[in-house]
Order: structure tokens, then sequence, then C-alpha cells
């Protein structure tokens, strides 16, 4: 026990248990020992104890723990606009800091980060971006590099999110530009982050649309006086609102005190004035390399889905997947259920090829535990996301919601260049 390295929560999140604390124990509990857990509330970190049967230890000040506790890993998994806040802190002390995704959710706080890379070189801090470790996103990577498609020309990158999935961002503190800079920085990093990785080089520039078509007060389509703040006191029922979610399961016990309390609980209403983000987005992206790219991001669709074709000077990689949690659409044909995925590289003039993924168990189709396994697993990778980037992947968001504001293209090194980064 004496010998175990100590790691460090911050945040008693979904995330926090279900990508981290879930796969350290279980496959790195000999090498690691979760020695804190810290959130605004002591109360929150007893949600999370009472529901998965532990007895972290508890702390509402992030400062205290970090002084008792000295650990030698700092995970950082609360709400996105505060990452930067633990992230220079956990730097500053010399802690090997893991971030979840986005870095920061705006230009001046992506400066903070810049500031810290340029501060802390020497010490290892990783973005979070799981996605990398999906098994379709490392075969894809492994194609790249093996030059079987050429050199990439462009990419067309497609996300669509299921009206559970992605109604969930409008039910939660995602649904603010405060809390989360929108979607295209809170969800789409991550694909940010793999176009990135794929085409191997950061982006120039970059120009969006995007509009709230499904959620948000001018979408409602009941009497504002028939419905409420939250599902849990709202009459409607899931057939008259195909957005109502029930607080169960993690919803419910990790939120146990604050619904006690009558506070934040993640079942607020999607046609509330206070969402401000978007629903839908459309981003083209050039690259320094010369790569064009593509990214649709739309949720509110019937599917879960993602679609990435990859055009190259010898050949076109396409990869596919669709499926769906709604039970008269998984029974369909075609069994979305299962997951239907699918990697193909088509060379001119010769028959198609399919590309077998290999199959990992896990939550995200085993990214995590293979993120996991990069991190604490002592098997180092090049597959590990550094902050420049997890900041690159943010900058385009910042980027692509500055084209939305003003409909002009952005060069990211002009962001670099505001006052605000002075
Ligand atoms: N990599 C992935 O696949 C993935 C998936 C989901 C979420 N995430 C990321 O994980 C993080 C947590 O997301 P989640 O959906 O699990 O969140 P969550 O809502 O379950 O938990 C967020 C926590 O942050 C705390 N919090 C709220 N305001 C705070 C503040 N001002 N200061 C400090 N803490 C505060 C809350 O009390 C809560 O415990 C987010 O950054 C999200 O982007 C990553």
């Amino acid at each position: 026990m004496e010998n175990k390295r100590k790691i460090v929560i911050v945040g008693a999140s979904y995330r926090a248990m279900h990508g981290f604390i879930n796969n350290i124990q279980k496959y790195y509990g000999e090498q690691y020992e979760i020695a804190g857990v810290s959130d605004l509330t002591i109360d929150k970190v007893e949600d999370l104890n009472s529901y998965i049967d532990k007895n972290f230890k508890a702390y509402n000040d992030f400062d205290l723990m970090l002084a008792e506790v000295r650990p030698d890993v700092a995970v950082i998994a609360n709400i996105d606009c505060v990452h930067v806040d633990y992230l220079e802190k956990t730097l500053a002390a010399g802690v090997r800091s893991v971030v979840e995704k986005p870095l920061c959710v705006d230009a001046k706080q992506s400066q903070r980060v810049r500031d810290a890379i340029r501060k802390y070189p020497n010490i290892e801090a990783v973005t979070a971006h799981n996605m990398r470790y999906h098994p379709a996103s490392l075969k894809i990577k492994e194609v790249l590099d093996s030059g079987r498609i050429g050199k990439v020309r462009s990419i067309n990158f497609t996300e669509t999110l299921d009206v559970d999935h992605g109604a969930s961002y409008f039910q939660r503190w995602n649904r603010t530009m405060n809390a989360s800079g929108g979607l295209l920085i809170h969800k789409s990093s991550h694909h940010f982050d793999m176009l990135n990785w794929f085409i191997g080089s950061y982006a120039k520039n970059v120009s969006a649309h995007g509009d709230l078509l499904a959620y948000g007060e001018n979408n409602c389509p009941f009497d504002k006086n028939e419905i409420a703040d939250n599902c849990h006191k709202c009459q409607k029922t899931k057939e008259e609102c195909r957005y109502r979610t029930e607080l169960t399961g993690p919803r419910y016990y990790l939120h146990k005190s604050n619904l006690e309390k009558g506070d934040y609980t993640p079942d607020l209403c999607v046609f509330s004035p206070d969402i401000d983000i978007t629903d839908h987005v459309s981003v083209g992206i050039r690259y320094k390399n010369g790569v064009h790219a593509c990214y649709t991001l739309c949720a509110h669709s019937a599917v879960e889905s993602m679609r990435v074709e990859i055009e190259g000077t010898i050949a076109r990689l396409e990869y596919e997947v669709i499926y769906s949690s709604d039970p008269n659409i998984s029974k369909s044909e075609g069994d979305l259920n299962g997951h239907y995925q699918i990697l193909r590289v088509i060379e001119f003039g010769k028959p198609v090829e399919t590309v077998k993924i290999p199959e990992v168990k896990g939550s995200h189709g085993g990214a995590d535990l293979l993120m996991c396994k990069d991190l604490f697993g002592g098997e180092s990778s090049d597959s590990k996301a550094t902050l420049e980037d997890g900041l690159q992947a943010v900058l385009i968001g910042i980027a692509a919601n500055e084209s939305m504001r003003t409909g002009k293209v952005v060069e990211l090194e002009s962001l670099e260049k505001q006052e605000t980064f002075v």
C-alpha cells in the first residue's frame, strides 16, 4: 500500500467514475491508490462513494487535498470552464496531470493553457482524448501511417448524436457557452483532435455555420405554462416530449444530495431560455499542410453515427459506425443495436478492401480502457494527446465560434495575437 502511487480525482463526476476510477481500481489497483476526491461539496463526493460503494477521502477544498495528499497524479474531470484553474495548480505543484477535454472554453483561457505549456515543459500532462484510443481510430491511424492511401488531400467527418445522447447536453451544465464553450468545444474538440492526429498537422484557418434547430426556447412546441424547469417536475410524458429524461441510475445517485437540496440536477428542460449553444454545426478547416477538412455535428438525430471519409493520392479510406439505443429502431433491418461499423480502403482501379477492426470491451468502445492502459499501465504509446494537442483541438472550436459570430474566416494565428492574449 505504501509503495502505491497516489492519484487524486478532481470532480466526483460521471466521467471520473466511468472513465477513470473504475478502470484504475480494476486494472491498476496494485500500482495506484485513489487517495482523495474533491468537488464543490463533500456531499457530492459522498454521493459518488455510496453509489460505487467506496470510501474515498472527500474534499471540498482542492488546495487542502493537494497539500495533504501530495499526489503523484491528478485527474481533472469536473466541468469544462474550470479545468484550466486546476491544471495551473497541479502543474505549479509539480504533479503529473491528466486533464479531461476540453482543456479550456474560450480564447482568454486558451492563453492560460499556452502559458502553462511554456512554464512547465518538464511536467507530464496529457489531455484525455480517449477517442484516439477507440480501436477504429487506432486502425485508421495505422492505415494512414502505413502510406496505404498515399498523401492525404481531404477529409469529411460527420457525427450525429441521437436524441438521448444529444439532448443530454441541453439538460445539463453543458448547455451554456460560459460552462462548456458550446458543443464545438465541449464535444467537437474530440473530433478536431482526431482530425489533427489523422492529418498530422494543425489547423490554419476555420469557417463555420451553426444554429439551434431542435432545442432552446424558440423550438419549444408547448405552451410555456405547461412545462417545468426540470423533467422531474414536469407533467409532460415521454410520448408528449421525446426529450424527457428520468433521474435514474447515475443521474440520480451522483446528484442525490443536490436533488435533496433542490440544487442542480441533470434533467433541465431542453427548451429553456438559458440555452445559448448551438445543436447543429458545419465547419470548414484548412490545415497548415494543405489538407482540407469538412466537419458536421448534429445533436438531434434518430441515430448515433460517425462517418469519416479520407481521400488520399493512392486510395480513399472510409469508416462508418451507426447504432441506436432506441429498441424500436434497433430492431429494424440492419440491427443498429449491433454497433454496425465498417472500415474500407478503396484504391483507384482495385477491388474494395475491408479492414478488420479489433474488438475491445469496455466504455466508449474500449477506448477508456486502452487510454488508462497507456496512462497507468506503464506502456507509454505515442497516442497520448499532449497539452499542445488538446489546445490545438480547442482552438479550432474557438475559431469556429468566432466565425459563426462574425461570418468571417478565422486564422488560428490571429487568435493568439488578440489583446486578450497579451
Ligand atoms: N473523454 C470523454 O469521453 C468524456 C465523456 C464525458 C465527459 N467528459 C468530460 O468530463 C468532464 C466531466 O463531465 P461529466 O459529464 O462527467 O460531468 P458531471 O456533471 O457528472 O460532473 C461535473 C462535476 O463538476 C462539479 N462542478 C460543477 N461546477 C463546478 C465548479 N465551478 N468548480 C468545480 N467543480 C464544479 C460538479 O459538482 C460535478 O460533480 C467534463 O469536462 C467533460 O467534458 C469527457
